[in-house]
């Protein structure tokens, strides 16, 4: 039974901070300006449309054949299986996004290669490119300050499974862009504002890892342990129910008892409720008894004498010596009114 309230006082802190987190990021979502947390303050939404000269375009076809044939020459290239190819624009220059491996979504892992649509050539986002693409969505005051490669995710966009440029703004903000580099898609804009709400988010979510993931191992970690936290005190209940503790009367009784102290004298009187224990009784009176567990039965520094006829529970038969318990020596928060005339105060 020690193992299991101890499992209880600990998932009970566990759960207890969790849910003060819950409650401070909840009251932060409330007050949060919400265009601020999505870090879109210097975006630019409406990208203009290029207009395309259909006549001078490459018919999708010849492309497809041109690809095929390049796959064969070159010995190091396996065999390119084609998905889907979209005409699209980069800039102001439309190109056709030859998509080799599409997954669900845009963020998921996804292969392309991009292709001027009018000239038939490979189209590659190295950093100038990502940079201008960058400044296309941007209408900030900042200038760039510099563009890095990031391979695997970043911490901005933590869902983000391809390869990124980032590129840095030195406006008050510290915007940063991020531009996919196999397609050159805008993958978003973040800045400190965003990162202040994603910290507080990371928090609501207890997505700890930065994951971007609600079902994250902490999360299932969390649920077994407001599970056990569950289960213990069920089990706790029960031991204080079998322990006569729980006593159903609808009206509560107060009666006096005499106290005394260690050397039987006689200290007084207190009027104590029959359904209050004995340590909250005698508190609620202004006697204070040393306790470390708060009445969880666990530190047996409430020792009280009774009448040696006194119930004994599990906990104080773990934290008594027999000798104490034949004597009459109980824990005070395990101890109710019953039919106890005098308290003997030994601490
Ligand atoms: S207060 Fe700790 S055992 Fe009673």
């Amino acid at each position: 039974m020690t193992a299991i309230k101890k499992i209880h006082k600990w998932a009970s802190l566990i759960v207890g901070l969790q849910v003060l987190i819950w409650l401070g990021s909840g009251f932060y979502f409330n007050l949060m300006d919400h265009t601020k947390a999505k870090g879109t303050q210097y975006r630019i939404s409406n990208v203009q449309p290029v207009n395309i000269e259909i006549e001078r375009l490459i018919e999708p076809e010849a492309l497809l054949k041109k690809q095929s044939e390049q796959s064969k020459n070159d010995q190091n290239k396996s065999t390119i299986t084609i998905v889907s190819i979209t005409l699209s624009q980069l800039l102001s220059q439309p190109i056709y996004v030859i998509n080799q491996n599409r997954a669900l979504y845009p963020h998921f892992l996804n292969e392309y290669t991009l292709v001027d649509a009018y000239s038939g050539k490979e189209v590659i986002i190295d950093a100038e490119k990502a940079e201008k693409l960058a400044s296309a969505s941007y209408k900030g005051p900042g200038e760039v300050i510099n563009v890095s490669f990031l391979e695997n995710g970043n911490d901005d966009f933590p869902k983000e499974q391809n390869a990124t440029w980032r590129v840095n703004y030195d406006d008050e903000l510290n915007t940063s862009i991020y531009i996919e580099v196999g397609s050159g898609r805008l993958v978003g804009h973040s800045n400190d504002d965003k990162r202040f709400a994603d910290f507080f988010f990371m928090l609501h979510f207890m997505d700890y890892g930065m994951e971007g993931n609600f079902n994250s191992v902490q999360i299932i970690l969390f649920a077994f342990i407001t599970l056990w936290l569950t289960l213990t005190g069920f089990i706790w209940t029960i031991e204080l129910a079998l322990n006569g503790q729980y006593q159903f009367t609808l009206f509560s009784k107060n009666r006096a008892v005499k106290l005394l102290n260690k050397k039987q004298q006689p200290l007084g009187e207190v009027i104590l409720n029959a359904h209050t224990n004995l340590l909250d009784g005698l508190t609620e009176n202004n006697i204070n008894i040393p306790s470390v567990c708060g009445g969880g039965g666990t530190c047996g520094s409430c020792r009280i004498l009774l009448s040696p006829a006194a119930p004994i529970n599990q906990a104080e038969r773990e934290k008594l010596s027999v000798s104490q318990l034949k004597k009459g020596y109980r824990l005070s928060c395990q101890q109710f009114l019953a039919g106890n005339k005098t308290i003997t105060l030994v601490n």
